[in-house]
């Protein structure tokens, strides 16, 4: 029988796309297969998060609780990967010493010899280097996909944002080169893909070396892929607002492949707080990205993410964030509450803001972003969307999920034949912030 693994993710998209390379990585190695019950599992991974506090408390509560069946069976090899590894090293094998492997995000695809290696000395096995890029030339090649896939572009954040980890967990930013990543792409068409989404922490910083030894920008590679027939969508993620240059907003207004939907986050609308986290743009400079991709986009769904409660933000500072997002008028987005990460220069900041203040400040925006959303939701009855079906609807089983060009998931009655293709869907009844729709 084919042995088990259970994965559990905490936080980003980066970290669900590296999960399901370890899967990759395992069932290549050994035919893993996966299980959603960790009871059942030969390895057992967790894929973690550091950004904030909370999501980095949760592993080892999570660990806590697989450890009993290790007595059951002490085959059984658990593993911590991801930002928290990544970030603590040693010390998580130190505060829970049955873990058998600690590795990062850029040495998952050593996972069978830090296996293997553990199995033949009976130590726990830490990697948690950053080999560059070497990962993405000993990934397996993905096996099953249809519709959507996640293809990575390029790791890791040179910004170095005052409040944030990224940098110390994944390294700074490093490029997949052009041919290999249309390679990658290529290969998931044969499986059945029709939409990208390129995936980094900071795609349009990509610099790729092209086959004859250039370095391209970002909206050189959407470009690439564009011009490629089979791909009809083209999403990315997450992009930073200092890197959106004139060439890569033009695209709005030349490039129909390119959804109607931007994640570009902010944190702050208040130029003081921006500079103090150091973003590198001011509150005008972001709305004046806006309005020149609107200019060539006017449907565009905006979203962002949002940081409340950052060291020395004042009520001021507060005010300009909702009026910032009062100008732009945002589509769901993420907002949390300032978390001091330790290592990061932030977290050494006066901060004498009750938490009772900042938690009133999150309310207050998460409300206002939600009226927003409700809006466009509104807004977006009776229109006919284009879509591509990704599966059976999580709120109903008879029923499927598609996702339109500007991010919303819409419900409707549908034959699973329907998944991966793209229909035209007509919104029949908008309900808060859901969409429900027919197939015309
Ligand atoms: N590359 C993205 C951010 C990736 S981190 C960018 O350009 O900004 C994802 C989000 O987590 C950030 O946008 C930020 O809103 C949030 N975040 C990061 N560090 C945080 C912290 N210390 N406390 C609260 N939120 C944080
Ligand atoms: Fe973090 Fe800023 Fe990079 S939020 S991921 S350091 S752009």
């Amino acid at each position: 029988m084919a042995k088990k693994l259970y994965i559990k993710t905490y936080g980003c998209q980066m970290n669900e796309y590296d999960s399901d390379k370890m899967a990759d990585v395992l069932k290549a190695y050994d035919g893993m297969e996966q299980t959603d019950k960790p009871e059942e599992a030969d390895v057992i991974l967790f894929n973690t998060c550091s950004i904030r506090e909370k999501a980095e408390d949760k592993v080892f509560s999570d660990l806590g609780r697989v450890r009993p069946y290790k007595l059951a069976n002490p085959n059984l090899i658990i593993g911590v990967g991801g930002c928290v590894a990544s970030q603590e090293g040693a010390t998580i094998a130190q505060r829970a010493p049955y873990v058998d492997v600690v590795f990062g995000p850029q040495t998952l695809h050593r996972l069978p010899q830090l296996i293997d290696a553990r199995r033949a000395t009976g130590r726990t096995q830490i990697d948690i280097s950053f080999p560059e890029i070497e990962k993405f030339d000993h990934l397996p090649k993905q096996e099953k996909a249809t519709g959507t896939a996640f293809v990575s572009i390029m790791e890791g954040c040179s910004k170095y944002c005052t409040f944030c980890v990224v940098p110390y967990t994944r390294g700074e930013e490093v490029s997949r080169p052009l041919v290999d990543v249309l390679n990658e792409i290529h290969g998931l068409i044969k499986l059945g893909v029709n939409e990208v989404t390129l995936l980094g922490q900071n795609v349009n910083a990509y610099q790729g070396e092209s086959e004859d030894g250039e370095v391209v920008d970002f909206a050189y590679l959407i470009q690439a892929v564009a011009a490629i027939d089979a791909i009809v969508r083209i999403r990315y993620s997450t992009s930073h607002p200092k890197e959106m240059s004139q060439r890569l907003i033009d695209l709005y207004g030349s490039t129909p492949k390119l959804v109607s939907h931007l994640h570009l986050p902010v944190q702050s609308g208040s130029d003081r707080v921006l500079a103090a986290m150091k973003r590198g743009h001011t509150a005008l400079e972001y709305k004046s990205i806006i309005r020149r991709v609107r200019a060539l986009r006017p449907d565009i769904c905006v979203t962002s993410d949002f940081i409340i409660g950052f060291p020395g933000e004042t009520d001021a500072d507060f005010e300009a964030t909702m009026k910032l997002i009062d100008d732009i008028g945002f589509d769901n987005s993420f907002s949390f509450l300032y978390s001091p990460r330790p290592g990061t220069p932030a977290a050494e900041m006066r901060d004498d803001t009750p938490h009772a203040v900042k938690a009133a400040r999150l309310k207050r925006l998460q409300d206002r972003i939600s009226e927003q959303e409700g809006g466009i939701a509104a807004a977006m009855l009776g229109t006919t969307q284009r879509a591509l079906v990704e599966g059976i609807s999580k709120k109903d089983s008879s029923e499927l999920a598609a996702r339109t060009d500007n991010n919303r998931v819409v419900n409707f009655v549908g034959t699973a034949d329907l998944i991966g293709q793209f229909i035209e869907l007509k919104i029949t009844q908008v309900v808060r912030h859901t969409l429900r729709g027919e197939k015309v």
